[in-house]
């Protein structure tokens, strides 16, 4: 079968949509018509290099929903029709992390970055003429159509669009997560969301589901921290700084109880500016990458230690897509959780070069590639 992708064929390099074949399901797989894909600022890291894939080319995308077209052998639970979002993190729910609730953590994620199948290094879905072509996450969601494992789809029900259940599998439970379970807010915390981008503009909501009594949203851009205020921000600021000091201003001098990192390109640096934002015993979460070359946060070990200060990574939210990514969808239904709200601008698949374009330029909260 023919499909169209997005590639990228060399990094630093651009996204370039080509014709390529597509295998059918083999045991275990699913082909799936991609209905809608995010453009997360993942992507635009393997773009440039950032983050190092090990397959060129490498078919981007891992955020996205569709319909199942084709059910291979031993896949038992899973029909043509089915509507799915992917999980860019596979979850084969047996192993040690799967057991113990921290499915984003499932081993089959080890080659999340690799391109081929998940556990088989030579295994590939995606040929350019006699080229193997990666698929990015396991999934390759920048693609009308992709053959993946049935551990990396999870199945929604059919009355949600689909193009709003797209945002579930990276931006909207990576932010959510984010503030709720990597953070733990608590009702009446005072919570920092750093950057307002596809995942952070989900920090805000999730900080503000969770009961935080004040949800301070930072970005340079006014248009983000508009949104962020619509969203369920109650305050909002152009850089750490003030954001500091507001806290601070609310909490007698303590500062916030949780900040959450998610600037698109994120250095030692803002991690410190968001360290010394929070109070004793207080979390820093730390989402956004940054070039893996980066070494060192350059903050005190003595506010470290004597703070008790806490700084926590957070991978997907700390979140359980199998169900959690159900669970959002829920909290959507009922009005809790907005997805229509944070698309900004749809593109076609040849218009992706725009869509980064825009991430870049702080024009979208999120964009949407619509099949
Ligand atoms: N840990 C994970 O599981 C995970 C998952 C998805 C994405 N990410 C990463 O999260 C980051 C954010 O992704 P996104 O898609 O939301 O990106 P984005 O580009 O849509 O948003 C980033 C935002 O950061 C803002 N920003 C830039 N400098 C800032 C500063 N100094 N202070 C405050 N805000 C600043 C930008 O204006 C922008 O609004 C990226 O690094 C991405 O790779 C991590
Ligand atoms: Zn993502
Ligand atoms: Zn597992």
């Amino acid at each position: 079968m023919r499909t169209r992708s997005a590639i990228v064929r060399a990094v630093p390099g651009k996204w370039e949509v080509v014709e390529l074949d597509l295998d059918e399901p083999g045991p275990g797989e699913v082909l799936v018509r991609l209905v809608a894909a995010g453009l997360c600022h993942s992507d635009d890291h393997i773009a440039t290099g950032d983050l190092p894939v090990r397959t060129l080319p490498m078919a981007g995308g891992h955020e996205g929903a569709g319909v199942v077209e084709a059910v291979g052998p031993e896949v038992h639970d899973l029909a043509v029709g089915d509507h799915v979002v992917f999980t860019y993190l596979p979850v084969c729910g047996r192993c040690r992390w799967c057991s113990n609730g921290l499915q984003g953590l499932c081993d089959m994620g080890a080659g999340t970055l690799h391109g081929s199948r998940p556990g088989d290094p030579t295994s590939y879905r995606l040929h350019l003429g006699d080229v193997p072509v990666g698929q990015g996450s396991c999934v390759g969601t920048f693609s009308e159509r992709t053959t993946v494992d049935r551990r990396s789809v999870v199945k929604i029900d059919k009355d949600i669009p689909l193009e709003s259940a797209a945002l579930v599998g990276c931006g909207v439970l990576t932010g959510w997560g984010a503030a709720v379970n990597s953070g733990g807010t608590r009702p009446g915390d005072v919570v920092i969301c750093m950057g307002i981008g596809g995942i952070g503009i989900n920090a805000v909501q999730g900080a503000a589901h969770a009961g935080a009594g004040h949800v301070i949203a930072v970005d340079p851009v006014e248009f983000k921290r508009a949104k962020a205020l619509e969203l369920g921000a109650t305050a909002a600021f152009a850089d750490m700084a003030q954001a500091r000091d507001h806290a601070r201003s609310l909490t007698n001098g303590q500062g916030a109880d949780v900040a959450v990192v998610t600037v698109g390109i994120t250095t030692g640096e803002h991690v410190a500016e968001a360290f010394a934002s929070i109070r004793k015993a207080g979390t820093v979460v730390v989402v956004g990458l940054g070039p893996r070359s980066d070494r060192g946060i350059p903050v005190s070990i003595d506010e470290l230690v004597l703070y008790q200060k806490r700084i926590q990574g957070s991978l997907f939210g700390s979140a359980a897509p199998l169900a959690d990514i159900p669970r959002a969808l829920e909290f959507y239904r009922t009005g809790q959780l907005k997805l229509d709200e944070l698309i900004t601008t749809r593109y076609t698949l040849d218009e992706i070069g725009q869509g980064y374009d825009d991430m870049h330029a702080g024009r979208n909260l999120r964009g949407v590639i619509v099949f």
